[in-house]
C-alpha cells in the first residue's frame, strides 16, 4: 500500500473513531480548586507562552496529521488557513511520503504558501535521514522540526517497521545537523519520565508528551489488519495527564497533546507544566464535518474560553496556571501513587502568603 493510500484510511479511521468517542478519559481525574476570590479582570489575561526560547501567540495548536496524497493536500490546506485565521502554530504530517514521491510536494508546501507569516513544523519518524530531515525543513520552511516516535503504532501496522534500535542515534543525528528546534513527540501513546530523560543526550530539548485519551493509532493500524488480531494493544500507554505528573522537573520545556477534548483541557494540561497544548482528532473531525469555518470558530471558541477560564482562576498567563490548586483523583491517582509523584504538591500550590496576597490584594 502506498503513504498515500495509507494516510488517507488514517483520516478516515480517525475521524470515525472520534464519532465514536466515549468521552471520558484521564484528563477527567484533574480537578481545579475553586477559589471564589482569585478572580481577575478579563483585559488583565495574555494567551502569549514562550517555551525554549521560542514565543507563541497562543498556547494551542494545531498538531501534526496529514499530506502526501490529493485528499490531505486539501486537508493540509484547510488546517494551514485556521492557523492563519486564528493565529495558531500548525505542525505537518510525516513528510515520508514526499521522500518516496516528491510530486507530493505541494501538499506538504500548501502549509507555508496558505500561512507565510506562521509557526509551521515540519514532520518525520526517527528512521529519516540528516538529508531528508533537511528537504523537509526547506520544503515548508519550517520553524521547528517534529520527530515522532510510535512503536505501538507501527507495530500493529501490517506494512509497519518492526526494528527500533537505531532510533536514538538516529534523533542526534538529525538534531546536530538540522538548524531549526527539534520536538521529539509520541503520536497518542505518551512519553514516560524514562524516555524525556534520555532526550537531552540526543540533542533534544523540548518534547510533545502526545499521550493516550484522544486518537488511538494502535487501534486505528488493528483495524487495518485482515484478522484484526492486535486488539489486546488498544489504548497503550499513558495519558497526557499522566506524562506530565510523570514528567515534573525533567528540567526542559514539554508540549502536551493526546486527548485534548476542550478549553478545560487545555488549562489541565497547562496547569500540569504544558507550554502549549495540541489538538488533532478533534479540529480533524470539526474540519471533515463542518469545514474550514466551523474550525476557525472552534479554535477561536476555545481560546475564549481558555482566556476565560484564566480569568476565573487569577491566571494572567498560561504559565500562572502552573500556579493554581489542581486535585488527582481516580486512576489518575493511583498512577502517581505506583511512579512516586507527590500529588499534594499540586493540591498545595496556592497555599504560599504571595499567592494569598494576591488574592485579595492586601499584602500583610
Ligand atoms: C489522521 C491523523 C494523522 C496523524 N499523522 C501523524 C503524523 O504523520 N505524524 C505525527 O507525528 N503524528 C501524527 N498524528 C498524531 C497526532 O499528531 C497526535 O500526536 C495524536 O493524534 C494525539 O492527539 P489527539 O488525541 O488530539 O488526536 C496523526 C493524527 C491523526 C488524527
Amino acid at each position: 500500500m502506498s503513504s498515500a493510500q495509507r494516510k488517507d484510511d488514517h483520516v478516515r479511521l480517525a475521524t470515525e473513531q472520534q464519532r465514536a468517542h466515549s468521552g471520558r478519559n484521564q484528563f477527567d481525574d484533574v480537578s481545579f480548586v475553586h477559589h471564589a476570590l482569585a478572580g481577575i479582570d478579563r483585559p488583565d489575561v495574555r494567551l502569549a507562552t514562550t517555551f525554549a526560547g521560542i514565543t507563541w501567540r497562543l498556547p494551542l495548536y494545531i498538531n501534526a496529521m496529514t499530506g502526501g496524497s490529493t485528499k490531505t493536500g486539501a486537508i493540509n490546506r484547510d488546517l494551514a488557513i485556521a492557523a492563519r485565521e486564528t493565529g495558531a502554530a500548525i505542525a505537518s504530517g510525516s513528510m515520508h511520503a514526499y521522500f518516496r514521491d516528491p510530486s507530493c510536494a505541494d501538499t506538504f508546501r500548501v502549509l507555508r504558501t496558505e500561512n507565510p507569516d506562521g509557526f509551521v513544523m515540519a514532520n518525520v519518524n526517527a528512521t529519516a535521514s540528516v538529508d531528508n530531515a533537511r528537504r523537509a525543513v526547506d520544503l515548508i520552511e519550517a520553524n521547528a522540526l517534529q520527530i515522532h516516535l510510535n512503536t505501538a503504532q507501527e507495530t500493529p501496522m501490517p506494512e509497519g517497521d518492526r526494528s527500533f534500535g537505531s532510533w536514538p542515534a538516529q534523533i542526534a543525528n538529525i538534531t546536530a545537523a538540522v538548524d531549526v528546534p527539534v520536538i521529539v513527540k509520541e503520536v497518542g501513546n505518551g512519553l514516560s519520565r524514562q524516555t524525556l530523560l534520555a532526550l537531552p543526550d540526543l540533542g533534544v530539548r523540548v518534547a510533545d508528551v502526545s499521550g493516550r485519551g484522544g486518537t488511538d493509532f494502535a487501534r486505528i493500524e488493528n483495524s487495518r489488519r485482515a484478522l484484526g488480531d492486535y486488539a489486546f494493544l488498544h489504548g497503550w500507554g499513558q495519558s497526557t495527564p499522566a506524562c506530565l505528573l510523570d514528567a515534573q522537573d525533567v528540567g526542559f520545556p514539554l508540549l502536551a497533546s493526546g486527548g485534548i477534548r476542550n478549553p478545560l483541557d487545555v488549562a489541565r494540561a497547562l496547569a500540569l507544566g504544558a507550554g502549549a497544548v495540541g489538538s488533532s482528532g478533534v479540529f480533524l473531525r470539526t474540519l471533515i464535518d463542518g469545514g474550514v469555518s466551523a474550525l476557525i470558530a472552534q479554535i477561536s471558541t476555545w481560546l475564549d474560553q481558555l482566556a476565560a477560564l484564566q480569568t476565573m482562576l487569577g491566571a494572567r498567563t498560561p504559565a500562572d496556571l502552573t500556579r493554581c490548586d489542581v486535585l488527582i483523583h481516580g486512576p489518575l491517582r493511583s498512577f502517581c501513587t505506583d511512579r512516586g509523584i507527590d500529588i499534594r504538591r499540586f493540591a498545595q500550590r496556592s497555599s504560599s502568603a504571595d499567592i494569598r496576597s494576591e488574592m485579595t490584594g492586601i499584602t500583610r
